[in-house]
């Protein structure tokens, strides 16, 4: 149900080039043929590539700080194994996702600098903080779901490095959705308070996840170029629209309530209708004051100043074996 129609119907095309590199560049594009990183490519195209990327990073690894919270009271050994997996694999998505902007000629020190800086945005849906471990639930079914929906299109996009680490990636996103529905299932069949917490645990993450897909198309600035590029292939209203489809009868299942009074299923376009998003609540989040923006980015920013000696270290041992190398082969 993840993996339908991957191609935005209708794309915009590219203007004429007026160079020969511009030429075999949109020739690439048209042929759907990948750009690699010694092609010729256009510097807005780099530029696109490398805030998105980057921003991409950015959100794996911060990512994991909400769920870092509840490793050590996991209920069960079986649940902390898998958690510590999945929070694993999301500090292994940054780094895939680092080393594919490293190729278009910016350094990690460089990204994470903006990021620690504050100049590098990350995806807004991990200032909200993990109340309960309903929120695991709640995370990996409705979070990562919208992950995959994003990701998914993105296994295709033009630029070929970024493209072969998101098939990896979203394999991983596909065990975290279910590991994330697989313990809201167990809530809600369990007690009475166990599925009031799986409940509550919707009804805080629920609009934050719409809101995930990025603005209305109307007011999406960068859409249209990234389409044409062959970077963004599907719209953020038809993302959010095919990610409501398929998660309302998940929610069905679990016999737990979407807090949307107006959510509706519409014969007619074959959709659920929703009910108004807060876009002023998004802008506020992504303005810095979210309810966890600034704990998340002290938390990061420590966590890299105490990585150092671990960074100097490996340095280190880079430059001896170097040495060893350099006196064995004179
Ligand atoms: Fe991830
Ligand atoms: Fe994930």
């Amino acid at each position: 149900m993840y993996t339908q129609a991957m191609d935005l119907a209708g794309a915009p095309t590219l203007a004429p080039a007026s160079t020969p590199e511009e030429a075999a560049f949109n020739a690439r594009i048209a042929a759907d043929r990948k750009v690699e990183p010694r092609d010729w490519m256009p510097e807005a195209y780099r530029k696109t590539l490398v805030r998105q990327i980057s921003q991409h990073a950015h959100s794996e690894v911060v990512g994991m700080l909400p769920e870092g919270n509840w490793i050590t009271r996991a209920p069960s050994l079986k649940r902390k194994a898998i958690l510590m997996a999945k929070v694993q694999d999301e500090g292994g998505h940054g780094l895939y996702l680092y080393a594919a902007a490293e190729t278009l000629g910016v350094s990690r020190d460089q990204m994470l600098e903006a990021l620690h800086a504050g100049r590098a945005k990350y995806s807004s849906i991990f200032n909200y903080p993990t109340l309960t471990w309903a929120d695991m639930g709640a995370i990996g079914w409705l979070v990562d779901g919208a992950a995959i929906m994003n990701q998914i299109p993105l296994c295709r996009c033009s630029y070929g490095p970024y493209a072969r680490a998101m098939i990896r990636i979203c394999k991983e996103e596909s065990f975290h959705q279910r590991q994330g529905f697989d313990i809201m299932l167990a809530l809600s069949r369990g007690t009475t308070a166990q599925k009031a917490m799986a409940q509550d645990a919707l009804n805080r993450w629920w609009w934050p996840v719409v809101q995930m897909f990025g603005p209305p198309d109307k007011d999406s600035v960068h859409s249209g170029q990234s389409a044409a590029w062959g970077i963004k292939r599907i719209s953020n209203d038809d993302l959010r629209q095919k990610f409501i489809d398929a998660t309302v009868p998940q929610a069905e299942l679990l016999g737990l309530t979407i807090p949307d009074p107006q959510l509706k299923w519409n014969a007619e376009r074959g959709h659920y209708d929703i009910g108004p998003i807060d876009w002023d609540e998004f802008w506020r989040v992504v303005g810095g004051e979210g309810p966890c923006n600034r704990e998340r980015l002290a938390t990061r920013v420590e966590a890299h100043e105490a990585g150092a000696w671990v960074r100097e270290a490996a340095l280190a041992h880079a430059r001896k074996q170097g040495a060893r190398a350099r006196k064995r082969a004179a």
